[in-house]
C-alpha cells in the first residue's frame, strides 16, 4: 500500500516535470569539429546531420524535410518515420497480440490492414511531442512518459534519450528506458534514413556495405511478420537469403536487385540481420562496427556500433519519387532505393518467441533494470 502509494506519487511528480509545454517544433542544433546535428521535440526526432565528404565540403546524410511542420503532415499522410525514435515496441507485432504472464494484451493493429501492429500502435513515439529536459552545444536529451494503458500497453515507461555528437565525427544515440509500475514489453530504436552520397546519385546502389557478424536474418512472412525461423545468409539449402550475405564488403545492388525476402511483391532489403557477435563485444568501449557503409559519390564512410542484437535494414523500396529531398540535400524526389534505413534493435516480435530467449531484453518491469540502447556512428571520408 505504501509502495503503491509512493509510485503513485513518483508518477504524478515526473508526469508534472515532463509535461512541460515545450514547442516541439523547435529546432535544437548540437555541434563538435567536423560534424552537427538538429533535432525537434516531435518523434525526438534527428532532422540533419552534416559530416564532411572526401572534397571537405559539408553533406547533409540524412533524410528529412525543411519545415519542421512537414513531420506532422507526413505522420498523417504517408507515415515515413523520418528520424523519429520508434515504440514503445518497434517494428511489428503479429496480430497486435502479446501474452506477458496470464495476460492476452491487443494493441492498436496500424498496419496491413489490421493484420499487425507497426512501430507501437496508432500514435507511436514518433509522434509524441517530448520534452526537451537538458541542451547544450554537444548534447540534446528528449524525455518522455508513456502513460499505463496508452496505446494497450500495460505499465508506465519514462524513457531519455540522448544525442551527443563528438569529434573525430561520431553521433551517439543513447535510449534508456524503465518500466515504472508492471511488466510491459519494451523495445524502442532509431528510425533514421541515410543517404551517405547526399543525393548526388538517385540511388545507394553503387555504394559498398559490410556486416561483419550478421550471419542469419529472422524469417518474415509476406506482410513482413515474423515466422519464428531464422535463416543462414551463408548456407546455399537456405538460398534464397544468400543475396543478404554482406559477411564481406559489397555493393548494395548485388542484395537489393536480387533478394526478395522482403514481403510480398517485393525486391530489396526489408529485413532483420541477427548481429552474431562474440559475448565481450556488448561492451561498450570494446565493441566492434558491426555495419560499415562507404558511398561511391561523396567518398563518406560510417562505422556503426552497437548494444544491440539486431538490425533491420530497409532499402526504401516503397519510394517511388513522390517525397522531396530537402534543400541542403539538393532538392529533387526521393527514388526507389534512394535510402537505407538503419534501426539498431532487439531481435522482431521477440516477444512472441519465448522459445529465442530474448525475453529478458524485450520485457521490463519495475523490478528490471533499465533497457538501454546505446549506438555509435562514426564518419570519415576519402
Ligand atoms: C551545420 O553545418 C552546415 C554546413 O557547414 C551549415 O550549413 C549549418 O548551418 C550548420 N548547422 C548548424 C546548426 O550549425
Ligand atoms: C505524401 O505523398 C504524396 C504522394 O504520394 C505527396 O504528394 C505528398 O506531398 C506527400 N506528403 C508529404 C507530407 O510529403
Ligand atoms: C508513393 O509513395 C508514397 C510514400 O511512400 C505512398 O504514400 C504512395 O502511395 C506511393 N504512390 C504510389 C503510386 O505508389
Ligand atoms: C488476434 O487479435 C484478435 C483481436 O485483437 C484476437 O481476438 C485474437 O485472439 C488474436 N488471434 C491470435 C491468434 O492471437
Ligand atoms: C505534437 O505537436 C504537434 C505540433 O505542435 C501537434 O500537431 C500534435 O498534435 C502534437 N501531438 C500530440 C500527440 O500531442
Ligand atoms: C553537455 O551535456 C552532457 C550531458 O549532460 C555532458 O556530458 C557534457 O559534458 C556537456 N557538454 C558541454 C560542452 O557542456
Ligand atoms: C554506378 O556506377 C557506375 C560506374 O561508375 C555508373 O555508370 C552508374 O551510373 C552508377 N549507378 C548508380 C545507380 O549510381
Ligand atoms: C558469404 O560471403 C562470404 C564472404 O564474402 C563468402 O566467403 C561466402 O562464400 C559467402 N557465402 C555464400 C553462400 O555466398
Amino acid at each position: 500500500m505504501r509502495f503503491a502509494t509512493t509510485a503513485f506519487g513518483l508518477i504524478t511528480t515526473l508526469a508534472t516535470l515532463v509535461s512541460a509545454d515545450n514547442d516541439a517544433l523547435q529546432k535544437y542544433s548540437i555541434y563538435a569539429y567536423g560534424i552537427n546535428a538538429t533535432f525537434i521535440p516531435y518523434g525526438a526526432r534527428l532532422t540533419n546531420l552534416y559530416v564532411h565528404d572526401k572534397n571537405n565540403s559539408p553533406r547533409d546524410v540524412v533524410l528529412g524535410y525543411n519545415d519542421p511542420a512537414q513531420y506532422v503532415k507526413d505522420t498523417a499522410t504517408n507515415h515515413t518515420y523520418f528520424g523519429p525514435i520508434v515504440g514503445r515496441y518497434a517494428n511489428r507485432i503479429r496480430n497486435g497480440t502479446f501474452t506477458i504472464g496470464d495476460t492476452e494484451y491487443h494493441v492498436p493493429t496500424n498496419e496491413h490492414d489490421g493484420q499487425n501492429t507497426l512501430h507501437g500502435g496508432t500514435v507511436g513515439y514518433d509522434a509524441r511531442n517530448w520534452t526537451t529536459t537538458q541542451h547544450n552545444t554537444s548534447s540534446v536529451t528528449f524525455t518522455l512518459l508513456d502513460p499505463s494503458g496508452n496505446q494497450g500497453f500495460p505499465g508506465a515507461v519514462l524513457t531519455h534519450v540522448t544525442y551527443t555528437v563528438s569529434s573525430p565525427p561520431r553521433l551517439t544515440t543513447r535510449i534508456v528506458s524503465v518500466s515504472l509500475d508492471s511488466y510491459t514489453p519494451i523495445m524502442l530504436s532509431t528510425h533514421i534514413y541515410w543517404n551517405l552520397g547526399a543525393f548526388q546519385s538517385a540511388t545507394i546502389l553503387n555504394d559498398t556495405l559490410h556486416l561483419p557478424y550478421a550471419d542469419r536474418i529472422i524469417d518474415i512472412d509476406s506482410i513482413l511478420d515474423v515466422t519464428g525461423g531464422l535463416s543462414s545468409v551463408k548456407l546455399p539449402w537456405q538460398s534464397p537469403s544468400l543475396p543478404l550475405n554482406f559477411t564481406s564488403p559489397k555493393q548494395i545492388y548485388e542484395a537489393v536487385l536480387y533478394s526478395q525476402q522482403c514481403g510480398a511483391g517485393c525486391t530489396g532489403i526489408d529485413n532483420a540481420f541477427i548481429l552474431d557477435r562474440p559475448p565481450y563485444s556488448s561492451a561498450e568501449d570494446a565493441s566492434a562496427p558491426v555495419l560499415e557503409w562507404t558511398s561511391a559519390d561523396t567518398g563518406i564512410t560510417m562505422k556503426l556500433r552497437t548494444n544491440q542484437q539486431s538490425l533491420q535494414l530497409y532499402s526504401c523500396g516503397g519510394q517511388n519519387g513522390t517525397i522531396p529531398v530537402k534543400a541542403s540535400q539538393g532538392g529533387g524526389y526521393v527514388e526507389k532505393y534512394g535510402c537505407l534505413v538503419i534501426e539498431p534493435q532487439q531481435w522482431i516480435d521477440g516477444i512472441n518467441h519465448p522459445e529465442w530467449g530474448q525475453t529478458d531484453r524485450q520485457i521490463f518491469g519495475p523490478d528490471s533494470p533499465p533497457q538501454v540502447l546505446w549506438a555509435s556512428y562514426d564518419f570519415s571520408a576519402q
